[in-house]
C-alpha cells in the first residue's frame, strides 16, 4: 500500500511526492506473526522470543534512551566513524539513493545524508518495522531536507527486502550493530537477500560491533540506570497488551551475559519465582520455573576477518573498513560483484 503526502512550502507552493510511505506490515499480520512466534517460542525449552517484538512505540523510545547511556558505546563510536568518513563513503559509494534498514530515528544517518547531498543524493528510503516511530522520523526528515525524496517503508527486513525500491544507484546502510541481533544462520540468509537485491556495483554499508574486553561488553548491556532492563522487560508488556497475557513484569529480572563460545551478548529475562502465565489469545498457559530463562535477543560481536568472510560468502566484496580511534566498532563498505 502506498500513501503520498503533499508537502507545502513557502507561499503555498506545492512540492510533490516528497514524502511517501509504503506499508508491508499490517497490524493484523504483525499480530498473527506474534501469535505464531509466541506459541513456538514460549511453549518450548529454552524459551525464546524474536527481538523485533521489543520495538513497539515505548520500546523504540527506550532504545533511543539506551543510545545515550554512558555505558552504551556503540552509538557514539559509530557516530565518530561517520563524522570522520561520511564524505568518503558518499564518494566511494557513488550512490544517489540511500536505503537504511532498521532506521529507527535515523539520527546518525543525518551525517550520511549531509555528505551524500553534496554528491547529488536524490532519495532516502528509511525502512523499519516500527510504524508510528518510522512515520514520525520520516516526516521530520522530509522537513529538514527539502528537495530530498523521502520514501519510508514499513516492513520486516527478514521478509520484505524484495519490496525495496529498485531505481537509482543504491547504497543499503545497516547501522547500529543491528546485524548482531541475528543468529549466524539468519545472518547468512540476510546477507544473501541483501546481495541478491543489489545490482552489480551497488553497495552495503554495515555497522558491526567488535569483540573487546568482557567488562565493557557487559556494562553496555547491563547499565546501572536500568534502562536496558526496562527495554528488555518491555517485551512482556507487548505480550500482555497484544496477546492478553498476564505477565507480572516485575517478576522477571534482566541479565545480559557475554557468551564467549558464541561471541554474543545474550539478553535474558529470568523468572524470579515459579509462576504460571496465561496467554488468553493463545488459549494457553505457560509455566516458568524459578530461575528459568526467557531469551529475548543476542547481540553478536565480530572479528574483522569474520565480517569480510561472511560478506564474501554472500557475494559482497569488502572495499573499505573503518573503525573509531579506540577500535571498538567498525563500518565496512562492500560491493556486489
Ligand atoms: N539504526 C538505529 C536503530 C537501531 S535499533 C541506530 O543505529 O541507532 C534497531 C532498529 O531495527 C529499530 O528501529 C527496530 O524497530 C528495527 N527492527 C528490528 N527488527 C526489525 C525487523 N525485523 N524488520 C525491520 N526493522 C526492524
Ligand atoms: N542493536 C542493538 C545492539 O545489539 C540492540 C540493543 C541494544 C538491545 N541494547 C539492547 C537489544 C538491549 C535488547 C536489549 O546493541
Amino acid at each position: 500500500m502506498r500513501e503520498l503526502s503533499m508537502m507545502t512550502e513557502g507561499l503555498g507552493l506545492t512540492r510533490e511526492r516528497l514524502l511517501e510511505v509504503d506499508v508491508h506490515v499490517r497490524p493484523g499480520d504483525a499480530l498473527r506473526a506474534l501469535r505464531e512466534e509466541a506459541l513456538a517460542g514460549l511453549c518450548t525449552r529454552p524459551k525464546e522470543l524474536s527481538p523485533k517484538w521489543l520495538y513497539d512505540e515505548r520500546g523504540s523510545q527506550l532504545f533511543d534512551d539506551i543510545t545515550r547511556l554512558p555505558e552504551y558505546y556503540p552509538t557514539r563510536r559509530e557516530r565518530e566513524i561517520l563524522e570522520a568518513h561520511a564524505g568518503e563513503i558518499a564518494r566511494i559509494s557513488g550512490a544517489d539513493t540511500l536505503i537504511e534498514l532498521g532506521s529507527g530515528t535515523s539520527e546518525k544517518t543525518r551525517l550520511l545524508l549531509n555528505a551524500f547531498q553534496a554528491e547529488g543524493l536524490r532519495r532516502f528510503v528509511p525502512f523499519d518495522v516500527s510504524e508510528a516511530f518510522l512515520r514520525d522520523a520520516a516526516a521530520k526528515l522530509a522537513c529538514e531536507y527539502p528537495g530530498l525524496q523521502v520514501h519510508a517503508v514499513v516492513g520486516d527486513f527478514e521478509r520484505h527486502l524484495g519490496f525495496l525500491p529498485r531505481s537509482g544507484q543504491r547504497m543499503v546502510a545497516f547501522l547500529g550493530g543491528t546485524i548482531g541481533n541475528f543468529k549466524p544462520a539468519q545472518r547468512a540468509h540476510f546477507f544473501r537477500e541483501v546481495a541478491d537485491g543489489l545490482a552489480i556495483g551497488e553497495c552495503l554499508l554495515l555497522g558491526t560491533d567488535l569483540i573487546k574486553c568482557r567488562q565493557r561488553l557487559f556494562a553496555a548491556y547491563n547499565d546501572s540506570a536500568g534502562v536496558t532492563a526496562e527495554f528488555n522487560r518491555n517485551v512482556l508488556r507487548v505480550l500482555n497488551r497484544e496477546l492478553g497475557a498476564n505477565f507480572d513484569v516485575e517478576a522477571f529480572e534482566h541479565l545480559a551475559p557475554f557468551d564467549e563460545a558464541n561471541g554474543w551478548i545474550e539478553m535474558q529475562l529470568i523468572s524470579q519465582r515459579e509462576q504460571v502465565v496465561r496467554l488468553a489469545a493463545l488459549g494457553r498457559s505457560v509455566n516458568f520455573a524459578r530461575g528459568e530463562v526467557l531469551r529475548t535477543e543476542v547481540s553478536c560481536k565480530f572479528r574483522p576477518e569474520q565480517v569480510e568472510a561472511e560478506l564474501a560468502e554472500a557475494g559482497l566484496h569488502l572495499s573499505e573498513w573503518w573503525t573509531d580511534a579506540a577500535g571498538d566498532f567498525a563500518l565496512s563498505l562492500s560491493f556486489k560483484r
